[in-house]
């Protein structure tokens, strides 16, 4: 099983032209936008929708008046001055993402990096949503799958790489290259027929070994982080999100792009 990570948006056009037949990608925006859609999945929600533009979105209510629209840009939820229309019903805050409110809906989310994000993925043969909140069940179940190759896609923070997302990714590896205490005392196994980390793997990988021990710290200096926080009413979301295996579910897209529990 080949690892491969993809550090910034810079990449995704050229991972939308890439073949991905025979990859399973696995995309993390744990802020937020993988963290609201695993937790709206474990609340109850029916799918996700993820779409690149609001205009998408608001085309989609039109047709489907029953969907949530969620979403935010510059970290708020999308308003009149925005849609020309209502305001959306949600925001990007994974705790808005209640049963009361999500349970047995589908939500239409549009995003700045997240939905982008796995909208470029959408050729892959898997199409993983991941966040700390489900990492160990994401784990599992590639572990279980074996594809022949992983791309690990961090969706990133408008046009540059986003720390949290690769220090997510980077957990990730050491889950699947079965907890080696330090790099030095990695697993034989490893690039030799078991699991073949790219360069952008190891990055990931051993930027998470360094952060590991103070993971919040490291998180709460990214710059979206720093943007929550100084935000009163979003600024819990950084906490909510560095949460590990809360919700033991695994969230896939299908080939029609709907995000739901697998
Ligand atoms: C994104 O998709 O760009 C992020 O999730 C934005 C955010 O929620 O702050």
């Amino acid at each position: 099983m080949k690892i491969e990570t993809i550090l910034t948006p810079a990449e995704l056009p050229a991972l939308a032209k890439r073949d991905l037949r025979g990859a399973a990608c696995v995309v993390f925006d744990v802020l937020r936008a993988t963290s609201a859609f695993v937790t709206a999945l474990h609340r109850g929600a029916k799918a996700i929708v993820p779409v690149s533009e609001i205009a998408e979105a608001l085309a989609i209510r039109q047709k489907q008046p029953d969907v949530l629209l969620g979403g935010e840009r510059d970290g708020v939820r999308i308003r009149v001055p925005q849609t020309g229309g209502g305001d959306f019903d949600l925001g990007n805050s994974p705790r808005e993402y209640t049963p009361e409110k999500v349970r047995g809906k589908t939500i239409v989310s549009t995003t700045t990096n997240g939905t982008r994000a796995l909208r470029a993925c959408a050729g892959a043969k898997m199409v993983l949503a991941a966040s700390f909140l489900n990492l160990a069940a994401t784990a599992e179940f590639i572990k279980k799958i074996r594809p022949e190759q992983v791309l690990l896609v961090c969706a990133g923070t408008y046009e540059n790489t986003a720390l949290e997302d690769v220090l997510a990714a980077g957990a990730l590896c050491e889950i699947l290259l079965d907890k080696p205490l330090t790099p030095a005392l990695a697993p034989l196994g490893r690039g030799e027929g078991v699991l073949q980390m790219s360069d952008s793997a190891e990055i990931a990988w051993r930027t998470y070994l360094q952060a590991k021990p103070d993971l919040t710290g490291a998180v709460q200096s990214s710059k979206n982080a720093r943007r929550l926080l100084s935000i009163p009413e979003l600024r819990d979301d950084v906490s909510f999100c560095l949460q590990q295996n809360i919700f033991p579910l695994v969230a896939g897209m299908d080939a029609e792009g709907t995000v739901c529990r697998q």
